[in-house]
């Protein structure tokens, strides 16, 4: 067989994919996006469509005494009030855990408050006005109990996981040895703040039930698995919802798991018999949809007198929910991109009266390597050397905390080309040497990026049609980040045809698993099951050939065919070749299915780590009198295997970059220390980036051929632009300053 079609994963080896997968395809759902003509779940109108507001608790502990039910049920419009006194159960109790992705979480089953923001009512109506000035009227009061907010408020604790079911501490080597032998130690702290997702699109449902089939007009990035959760709260066998998530304006890692708002939409569909919409005011995002958890973390760092680190040590207390467990893993930040003899990673929580965080884009790495690149800047000025060369000291050629050589690192490559891109040679290594024309301070600061390669389950399917074109399909997920793109490039090479002869279908429950959009492993994953299904399918089509004696492929069994552009071509002799309409026709069929799931070889995964890499250059500059900061230059280089569209890769880089930039400068969720509430939800008070705000962003791409990844080489883009980002920005604007960064975002008061 030639290498073209290879469904099963050898080792060390790639497929040598067909001519769309590397083209700069333009985003196949771009135009109906700017139009106006993509369908989010919001703009879904069932006919005789209810409305639901759910209300918002107005403090952050304690119990609701009171609501004024009678008041709202009597504004005209209302058709319903779900309170804790008349909300049915679920199947499954939302404060436990069934799943390795559940959450805890508020479905009016008790009249408890645990964050501010928590919904408390449903009310449905029959217009969205209606349903709003039903909550309104409730008017509840409450019993209140102190507040714990931030690090200070509960006393830390040993959490017995962190992430999703990480290992909380890790020890590789004598740490204290290390630091015994150190020539220059030194001591790091850094604070991270809460940010939410805010994702463009709030999050939204619109609920129908058909006797016991329900259908869900829902985003999310895990369709098939978030089906399977969704059905097992009500009791329902998956295949009998559907759910659709064509579109998402965004998701961040916020939009993969159920939340309580969507339980109480489809509650109150189900009550009702009529199909119900509810969508989240942008100020309901700030609690009951996960954010990226506060974190405090202090690094030890020991170097030698050459510049190489003896130990590396990093601790991070994360905060997380009164009543839930998801702790940042930052710390682990430490385990994969320098090397040292000796590292230690350790978690410790605290709990909050707040929602419960989760994933958010490069969870764990975006926080951890903010503070860990401003160490490592640190400890190089402590060395003498300057920060890209100190790192190249520490360049870690197999993986510091398994000692596995890795599939592919190309971060040699990314540190050169962004750095000559830059131009980082003619750096001052001192701080406060730099001016712009205007007299600017200015400033060059660097980081390292990394991100592992997970890939998730997934399945797809193939059929090949008389007529030489060919449906392929997967229930993949498209948050903004070009799937639909994407992995119909991969699926037009699976079965060897132009990407405008394949209708690709993806985003909805009733197609074959296409896993989780989600760890940056979607295009790995999904990708990888595309590319098997059409592989098959075109198995089944070289069998009909090379058997048919009236076949020009007639007895290429042995040699094997390759496969593109709708015909099929004897490996030994291409001149042989033959149209797939042909072959169909011969053998009198309207179709060809095929099937294939995507996945690494376990061997490799086991002899091997696998992570994309990259390197990050900032200049900032800096108003000597009013200190405002401005990112005037980002140049990144990335190395992340094969890269199926470079216009959508370079997009997700430039994009996790410029939240490197939010990250450095902006963002920031807010809680009043007295209430518990969110002081800034919304996106006046929580800043995000804007144009102004990202003159210059460059993301280069590093050729990588990573023959152990996985089949098709992919590793993954969607997060590692965040990582290294912070760090980079904190960075530069010490080198403009002197100014050391203790805490994110940076603000004015810390440059005085
Ligand atoms: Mo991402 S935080 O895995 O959606």
């Amino acid at each position: 067989m030639p290498d073209t079609h290879t469904p099963t994963a050898p080792t060390a080896s790639r497929v040598r994919l067909g001519s769309n997968a590397g083209q700069p395809m333009t985003r196949r759902d771009g135009v109906a996006k700017v139009t106006g003509s993509a369908t989010y779940a919001a703009d879904n109108r069932p006919s005789d469509l209810l409305h639901a507001v759910f209300a918002s608790a107005g403090i952050a502990r304690g119990r609701v005494s009171h609501m004024d039910v009678d008041a709202a049920k009597s504004h005209p419009g209302v058709v319903k009030v779900l309170t804790p006194q008349n909300c049915p159960s679920l199947e499954i109790d939302p404060d436990a855990k069934p799943h390795a992705f559940s959450w805890r979480i508020e479905v009016l089953q008790n009249d408890s408050v645990r964050y501010a923001g928590q919904p408390i009512a449903l009310v449905v109506a029959e217009t969205l006005e209606a349903a709003t000035e039903g909550a309104r009227l409730l008017s509840p009061t409450y019993e209140e109990q102190p507040v714990r907010i931030g690090f200070d408020g509960d006393a830390p604790y040993d959490p017995p996981a962190i992430g999703i079911g990480s290992a909380p501490s890790f020890t590789k080597g004598d740490i204290d040895a290390g630091h015994a032998s150190a020539e220059y130690s030194t001591e790091t702290s850094i604070e991270t703040p809460i940010q939410y997702h805010n994702a463009m699109e709030t999050h939204a449902i619109v609920a129908e039930w058909n006797g016991d089939r329900l259908t869900l007009d829902t985003p999310n990035q895990a369709i098939v698995m978030a089906r399977g959760m969704f059905a097992g709260y009500f009791g329902l066998p998956p295949e009998n919802v559907t759910l659709r998530s064509p579109y998402l304006g965004g998701g961040f890692g916020s939009k993969a798991v159920p939340i309580g708002p969507q339980l109480l939409a489809i509650l109150a569909a189900r009550m009702l018999k009529r199909p119900v919409k509810l969508a989240l005011r942008r100020d309901q995002m700030f609690g009951p949809v996960l954010h990226r958890g506060a974190t405090r973390q202090t690094l030890k760092l020991g170097t030698d007198a050459d510049g190489r680190l003896t130990a590396l040590e990093h601790h991070s207390t994360g905060v997380t929910s009164s009543f839930d467990e998801f702790i940042e893993p930052a710390a682990n930040a430490s385990h994969n991109l320098y090397a040292s003899p000796a590292i230690v990673t350790r978690h410790k929580a605290v709990r909050a009266d707040i929602g419960t965080p989760g994933p958010m884009r490069a969870p764990g790495e975006a926080s951890g390597s903010a503070a860990l690149e401003i160490a490592m800047d640190i400890a190089a000025e402590a060395a003498g050397l300057d920060p890209l060369e100190f790192r190249l000291r520490n360049y870690a050629e197999t993986d510091p905390a398994s000692g596995k050589p890795f599939s592919s690192k190309a971060l040699r490559e990314c540190y050169a080309a962004a750095a000559k891109q830059f131009s980082w040679a003619s750096r001052p290594r001192a701080p406060g040497q730099m001016r712009d024309d205007v007299g600017r301070l200015v400033g060059w600061g660097m980081g390292s990026c990394l991100f592992p390669n997970p890939m998730f389950p997934a399945q797809a399917r193939a059929v090949l049609r008389r007529d030489g074109t060919a449906l392929v399909e997967t229930a993949g997920a498209d948050m903004g980040q070009g799937a639909w793109t994407a992995l119909a490039q991969i699926a037009a090479d699976g079965v060897g045809l132009p990407a405008d002869r394949i209708e690709f279908r993806s985003g909805t429950s009733d197609l074959p698993d296409g896993g989780i959009a989600g760890g940056s492993g979607h295009t790995a994953s999904a990708g990888g099951a595309l590319y098997a299904a059409g592989s098959d399918v075109i198995a089944k089509l070289a069998g009909l050939a090379t058997n048919d004696p009236a076949s020009p492929l007639f007895g290429a069994g042995n040699v094997g065919v390759a496969a593109r552009n709708g015909r099929l071509f004897r490996a030994d002799d291409e001149t042989r070749s033959e149209r797939y309409e042909d072959i169909l026709a011969r053998a009198g069929l309207d179709e060809i299915e095929g099937a294939g799931s995507g996945g690494r070889d376990p061997a490799n995964a086991e002899a091997r780590a696998m992570f994309s890499h990259g390197a990050v250059f900032a200049e900032v500059t800096i108003d000597p009198d009013l200190y405002q900061i401005r990112v005037s230059r980002l140049v990144g280089a990335f190395a992340a295997g094969r890269i199926i569209n470079p216009k959508l890769a370079k997009s997700q880089l430039t994009g996790g970059m410029i939240w490197g930039v939010g990250f450095a400068l902006h963002e920031e969720g807010l809680h009043d220390t007295r209430t518990g509430r969110p002081m800034n939800a919304d996106l006046a008070g929580y800043h995000v980036p804007v144009n102004a705000d990202v003159p210059s962003v460059e993301a280069l791409i590093i050729d990588e051929e990573d023959p152990y990844v996985n089949p098709l080489g992919i590793k993954g883009v969607g997060e590692i632009g965040i990582t290294g980002t912070v760090g980079a920005i904190a960075n530069a604007v010490w080198h403009a300053t002197g100014a050391r960064i203790k805490s994110f975002p940076i603000h004015i008061d810390a440059l005085l």
